[in-house]
């Protein structure tokens, strides 16, 4: 959590006040009571995770690090959508899509460049626009690979160039030697200078040379989180890692199931090098590079010490094509099987195997499997055949896993269940309780989704301050909720690339900001502590709390929302405790108006505010902020 953030917000400051103050009117104030010799349940170490899939653009374009759009020319089988024709000065070339020669197998097109004339003086050559342009950064290095082929005498000499839109301003080029003959692919490292940050530039593959030139899987990183080849972009990693997710729950949501399931997220597809990858269609509108596979994920996870929460296919896809129980559905059992075996074998088997020639020796470490998602949409009734299908194989050869269902099922008891939820601000305040009466009998819960939708393209203030109602639901209840995740988790915010309306972080080429939403979210996470205590509160509408220890620090941890207008004293009151005080933490999270909010441009007008809070004891007041999410550090013995 950023604790240096010192911005000063004298109204919204926490308030310890001296409790003679409140003799003045006694019965005004409600009274906190909580009982630090009580512990109601254990705070689920998981219970704060990320959910992700690709909508909005989230890896490609976004997370995932890759520059450039459309790279196997597979977007449209017609245009070369994403690439344009640049001649210089009196060059002249054609440009276009060619499938008569494949770079392998899978690899079907390619981008053809017929060079009439050329020279240095005169080059020719085609441009890539990116996402929404190519991003290009002061004193960066970019790594640009691509396949090439000639035909002819074609000269061998091709210039890499990173400029602006328009083509007028060179931002980083260099040259390459040798370009000849059969497929091959090449590599070369471009570095910018001091230029400022230019958000719509391009990437501009030069020939200086008539003939025929043909290139393919052509890509351009910047640098990447822990440096990891074909990885995932710095700054939104760094927002993610500030989360401390316990978890990841991936790669879907509806992603994982396709509008059919030709185009479910076939997880065999998405291995080995890049020119394996062919890509697919994906249920938000768009073509998945499947850059991100399955061991991106898997080692996405590893950099942020995430425990992966992985979740198989299981034969529903959103056009509601089912794969009903039986032999059918076998060969998708067999392929969880071999996913499982994917990410947990050793080198000896099959597919551990596949995963150590891909480069990753260790296995992971995998305790939950989800089967499906969201399969209350299947209203042909077979999940509960299809679940126990699957439940039985993967614990027949998994014993140790944990098996999570996505809806209620009767065949098999689920280890835990996945519930999702996505209200409005009043609702999702009201179903704060919802865990207080929930059964401890039943499976655990996983709470595999949930998000206010007050704001767009991120949740604005109101909007968080119902999420922070909605964690202390969960968190004092985290005895039966082990796991909860907001989703959508990323937006890019550029015109026409996001599909949902509120999403928990938002982005563009150059720049990411954490909404409000995503604030309250690193206080919750960051202040964790494992035992809920009991606490009570009478008379405070509109005023919602959890209250934790950390055992090993001795800590208390008082999360509290105030998401009314008017700010509200409150008495905490503190018995079970051998001490409590002098000296603790606040961390505010307010602002004038709820719908307050942080853009791309304005990221930083609803951030938390860190200052210490003296003079408290087991027996003082507090003064919540309007509009509020309050996270009270009390150290106590
Ligand atoms: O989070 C967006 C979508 O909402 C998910 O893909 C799906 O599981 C849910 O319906």
């Amino acid at each position: 959590m950023n604790l240096g953030i010192t911005r000063a917000l004298a109204a919204f400051a926490p308030l310890a006040l001296a409790l003679p103050a409140l003799r003045a009117a006694p019965d005004a104030v409600p009274v906190l009571r909580i009982d630090a010799g009580a512990v109601t349940a254990h705070v689920s170490p998981l219970l704060y995770g990320l959910m992700t899939e690709e909508i909005n653009h989230a890896y490609d374009g976004g997370l995932y690090a890759e520059l450039v759009s459309n790279r196997i020319l597979c977007d449209d089988p017609n245009v070369p959508v994403h690439w344009s024709l640049v001649q210089r000065n009196g060059g002249s070339a054609a440009m276009s899509l060619d499938d008569s020669q494949p770079i392998n197998a899978l690899l079907p097109t390619c981008l053809k460049l017929d060079v009439n004339t050329a020279s240095e003086a005169q080059p020719v050559g085609v441009a890539n626009d990116g996402y929404w342009g190519v991003p290009i950064q002061p004193a960066t290095r970019y790594h640009v690979s691509f396949y090439a082929k000639t035909v002819g005498d074609f000269g061998g000499l091709l210039t890499v160039a990173l400029e602006s839109g328009d083509g007028a301003k060179t931002y980083a080029s260099a040259k390459l030697e040798k370009i000849q003959g059969d497929w091959k692919d090449y590599a070369v490292d471009l570095t910018t200078g001091r230029d400022p940050p230019v958000a719509n530039g391009r990437l501009v593959i030069y020939a200086v040379h008539s003939g025929a030139l043909y290139l393919g899987l052509v890509s351009c990183f910047p640098p990447t989180w822990k440096d990891r080849p074909n990885g995932n972009r710095v700054d939104l990693m760094r927002r993610l890692a500030e989360l401390q997710p316990a978890f990841l729950r991936f790669p879907g949501g509806n992603y994982l199931e396709g509008d059919t399931v030709a185009t479910r997220f076939n997880w065999k597809a998405t291995l080995h090098g890049l020119d394996q990858r062919l890509g697919h269609p994906g249920p938000w509108g768009y073509r998945s590079s499947d850059g991100l596979g399955l061991l991106e994920y898997l080692e996405w996870c590893e950099d942020l010490q995430m425990q992966p929460v992985l979740a198989v296919f299981a034969g529903y896809a959103l056009q509601h094509e089912v794969v009903p129980a039986g032999p059918g559905l076998q060969p998708y059992v067999q392929d969880a099987l071999d996913e499982i075996e994917y990410v947990t074998g050793g080198p000896d088997t099959r597919w551990g195997g596949e995963r150590v020639a891909d480069g990753h020796p260790a296995p992971f470490p995998l305790r939950y499997v989800e089967i499906g998602n969201e399969d209350n949409a299947d209203k042909s009734g077979s999940y509960d055949g299809r679940f126990a299908q699957f439940y039985d194989a993967i614990k027949a050869r998994y014993p140790g896993l944990r098996v999570i269902a996505t809806t209620r099922v009767k065949s098999r008891r689920p280890d835990v269940t996945d519930e999702h939820f996505y209200y409005s601000a009043a609702k999702m305040e009201a179903e704060t309780g919802r865990y207080d009466r929930y059964p401890r009998s039943g499976p655990k819960i996983m709470v595999g989704e949930w998000a206010t939708y007050e704001g767009t393209p991120t949740p604005d203030l109101h909007s968080a301050l119902s999420d922070a109602a909605w964690l202390t639901g969960l968190e004092r209840n985290s005895d039966v909720v082990i796991m909860a995740a907001y989703a959508p988790l990323l937006v890019n915010v550029n015109p026409g690339a996001s599909q949902w309306r509120t999403n928990l972080i938002g982005f563009n080429g150059l720049a990411s900001y954490g909404s409000p939403s995503y604030h309250a979210q690193v206080m919750f996470s960051c202040h964790h502590g494992d035992a809920v205590l009991r606490a009570s509160c009478d008379g405070a509408a509109g005023f919602f709390y959890s209250v934790t220890r950390d055992t090993h620090s001795g800590a208390i941890y008082l999360k509290a929302v105030n998401a009314t207008g008017d700010s509200r004293c409150v008495r905490v009151r503190i018995t079970g405790a051998a001490a409590v005080g002098p000296t603790g933490s606040s961390w505010v999270l307010a602002s004038a108006r709820p719908t307050d909010t942080n853009t791309v441009d304005a990221p930083d007008r609803v951030v938390p505010v860190a200052a210490p809070l003296p003079g408290i004891g087991p027996d003082f007041l507090h003064r919540f902020a309007p509009y509020s999410v309050t996270v009270l550090q009390l150290p106590s013995r």
